[in-house]
């Protein structure tokens, strides 16, 4: 076991930055005293500390942080040590030009800002090393070290020409022809083919921009930089400090009203393998305009099912705000019972955290206002303070859940590389795509009714999986389309839609119609894919209803398949639209239009009917309140968790005991606005 796995109960607390308050001890020390009030037991110290540490090159002070491991090993607390390298030190900057990062337009940054750091730059990867194996030299053993938290969420790109000497090398290495270049990247067209690798160039809207398989492999070079400098860093933690585990925290996007999604820019599915566990920063936008509460909820869940998924085993909370964030247009404050209900929604997902951004409020720059535990008031009496203390005593009581598991059935499966080739293509409606807003209708009907949901990438295991969900599966790899076939052949449930299957691993379009093998699967052949306008209709009828079409119809002809719902109008007249084949001992399903979340789930309660998926603790569900299990030997841990403005009933089968108040809970319950319950019960029962 590592020394994370060794710490008993979940992690309270953040991160904390005293490196801003160096010459107020009288803070300093009120810090401490308001950690213990508001049971706070892990820091996360030193991420945007470089400049405090190394103040000139080669001169360094650890004075202040030696005093925070001292402080934290006298509570019997946790110190997660970040690797400073997200924010360097501006004589660094200064004196080696190379460390800032060159813009797409060739621009050289000068220094400022922060995670703005080139990848490829030698002189900075030997700087980190150096402050790197520093830190692990002189904490490595400190008893109140437990975590590794590696930079500060990795983003971006560089252009730099130590940057297009590794694209130019990574492309080489794989095509390693100036052939097989030009025709995965079909170069024929526009006169775009190369004669020398010299000519190689990352793609910008000052050359290439048009090149959709140089795109494509222009995001997975930067996510195989990124994760190489990653590994880099890591080196010698691994070495000097083996029983500590490594993470580094990922982030989640919400770059349109109502999108709030994992980051798209870096394959998280292939960073992952080189954590120890998953971490990422949480700041859902709740009580926003524009969705309700429980709609914000299921799109946290989504998040969270898929930092869990990447290793099917807890993750951690490395931030969330105890507030409100700084970073919005409005920055609003969590209204009361908001703070228990969001973090304990991380616990029910799976997380063994809860830790903020930050600890203290920042006097000044871009944070000041950013949620703090302690605000700028110093004060243990403010709204913020009192929750996190409260939330504090409640995780306590549930302690013994640290570690427990999750049982899934279902998996949707979301690639990142499918997802860039679908966003980058042109034609059908641009506006339109919303390939992860499609993936989490399909969550949300889970959600709803309570069944558990990952949502994983195509190179991982499906064979756990009763159900497998694959709409919008854009670009299906040789290999993946292999595994789907097994997965059905051997008994699985596959349902996938329109948009599905078009390109191939270079995000060239499939000839032929439809890939040979998804024909087989699904038992139909493609027509065309119908874009509609904003506004534009048509019909379906499925199990003698009728359904509005949305975005896209697509036209196909049913050769094994048998026809469960069928256009009604338009030139498509009574085609099939919703379909499904039987397959060696499986069963593929196509839905081939845009339908509303009303049919989704009623298309599938048939399905989940016939699996047996439904939640057997839960009688019947109520849409707006959520209940995820977690399991921990012999005990079940159902969190019941209320997303709403009203109190609410929910029925379970069976009786069971509530953690939190310590009380017997009956079969017919009800819940408070925005209340929590942690149901224990026995296992197999
Ligand atoms: C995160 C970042 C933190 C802090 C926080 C504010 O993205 O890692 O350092 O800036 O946002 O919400």
């Amino acid at each position: 076991m590592n020394k994370l796995e060794l710490v008993k109960g979940f992690l309270h607390g953040g991160d904390y930055n005293p490196d801003q308050w160096l010459k107020r001890p009288d803070i300093l020390e009120q810090d401490y005293q308001l950690m213990d009030q508001s049971e706070i037991n892990t820091v996360t110290v030193g991420v945007f500390a470089w400049g405090r540490l190394e103040p000139e090159e080669g001169i360094y002070d650890f004075a202040w942080l030696d005093n925070v491991f001292d402080k934290m090993n006298r509570r019997n607390g946790h110190v997660i040590l970040a690797t400073p390298s997200g924010g360097r030190p501006r004589w660094m900057s200064q004196k080696y030009p190379e460390v800032n990062r060159v813009d797409s337009e060739g621009h050289r940054h000068t220094h400022g800002f922060r995670h703005n750091h080139c990848y490829s730059s030698p002189i900075y990867r030997e700087k980190v090393h150096e402050i790197n194996t520093r830190l692990a030299e002189r904490y490595g053993d400190n008893p109140a070290l437990v975590l590794w938290h590696v930079s500060n969420e990795y983003s971006g790109e560089c252009y730099c020409p130590l940057c297009q000497i590794k694209w130019r090398e990574w492309v080489q290495h794989k095509y390693k022809t100036l052939d097989a270049l030009n025709d995965a990247w079909c170069l024929s067209v526009w006169s775009g083919l190369y004669s020398d690798w010299a000519e190689l160039l990352p793609p910008s809207l000052l050359g290439d921009s048009k090149v959709h398989g140089m795109d494509l492999d222009w995001h997975r070079f930067v996510s195989d930089m990124t994760i190489d400098f990653y590994q880099h860093e890591v080196q010698p933690l691994k070495k000097l400090t083996p029983n500590i585990p490594v993470t580094t925290n990922f982030m989640a996007e919400s770059l349109k009203e109502g999108r709030y999604t994992p980051l798209t820019g870096l394959d998280y599915g292939k960073f992952s393998k080189s954590l120890d566990i998953i971490s990422w920063d949480s700041y859902p936008s709740w009580h926003n305009r524009y969705e309700t509460t429980a709609e914000t909820a299921m799109k946290t869940a989504y998040i969270h099912d898929q930092f869990w998924s990447l290793k099917q085993r807890p993750f951690l909370i490395m931030e969330s705000t105890p507030s409100c964030v700084n970073w919005g247009q409005y920055n609003k404050a969590k209204q009361p019972g908001m703070h228990r209900l969001s973090s304990f929604q991380q616990i029910a997902h799976g997380s063994d955290s809860t830790l903020y951004f930050q600890i203290r409020q920042a006097q000044g720059n871009s944070e000041k206002y950013h949620g703090a535990v302690i605000g700028h008031d110093g004060s243990s009496n403010s709204r913020v303070f009192k929750d996190v203390q409260q939330y504090g005593r409640e995780l306590k009581k549930i302690s013994e859940i640290k570690g427990a598991i999750k049982h899934v059935k279902v998996a949707i499966i979301f690639d990142w590389d499918s997802n860039w080739a679908l966003n980058r293509g042109g034609g059908f409606g641009r506006p339109t795509r919303l390939g992860i807003q499609m993936l989490q209708k399909h969550y949300a009907n889970f959600w709803r009714k309570d069944i558990e949901c990952d949502v994983i990438t195509s190179n991982m295991e499906f064979s756990q999986y009763d159900l497998l969900i694959a709409p919008m599966l854009y670009l299906i790899r040789q290999d993946t389309m292999e595994k789907i076939k097994k997965f059905v052949k051997n008994g699985g449930t596959l349902v996938s839609s329109y948009f599905s299957g078009l390109v191939d691993s270079n995000d060239r379009v499939n000839l032929g119609g439809w890939p040979k093998t998804l024909q087989d699967i699904f038992g139909i052949e493609l027509k065309e894919l119908d874009t509609l306008l904003p506004g534009e209709h048509y019909h379906v009828s499925f199990n003698q209803k009728q359904y509005e079409t949305t975005d896209y119809d697509q036209i196909m002809r049913a050769n094994n398949a048998l026809v469960l719902g069928h256009y009604t109008d338009n030139f498509y007249g009574e085609t099939p639209a919703i379909t499904r084949n039987q397959y060696g001992k499986g069963t593929a399903y196509y839905v081939g239009a845009r339908l509303s979340l009303k049919f989704i789930e009623d298309f599938y309660d048939d399905i989940i009917q016939k699996l047996g998926l439904g939640n057997s603790f839960v009688k019947s569900s109520n849409p707006v309140v959520s209940v995820q299990t977690r399991y921990n030997g012999d005990y079940v841990y159902h969190f019941v968790m209320n997303f709403s403005e009203k109190k609410q009933m929910i029925e379970f089968q069976r009786p069971s005991f509530d953690m939190l108040t310590q009380r017997e809970v009956m079969t017919s319950v009800q819940i408070d606005k925005y209340g929590v319950m942690v149901l224990k019960e026995r296992k197999n029962n």
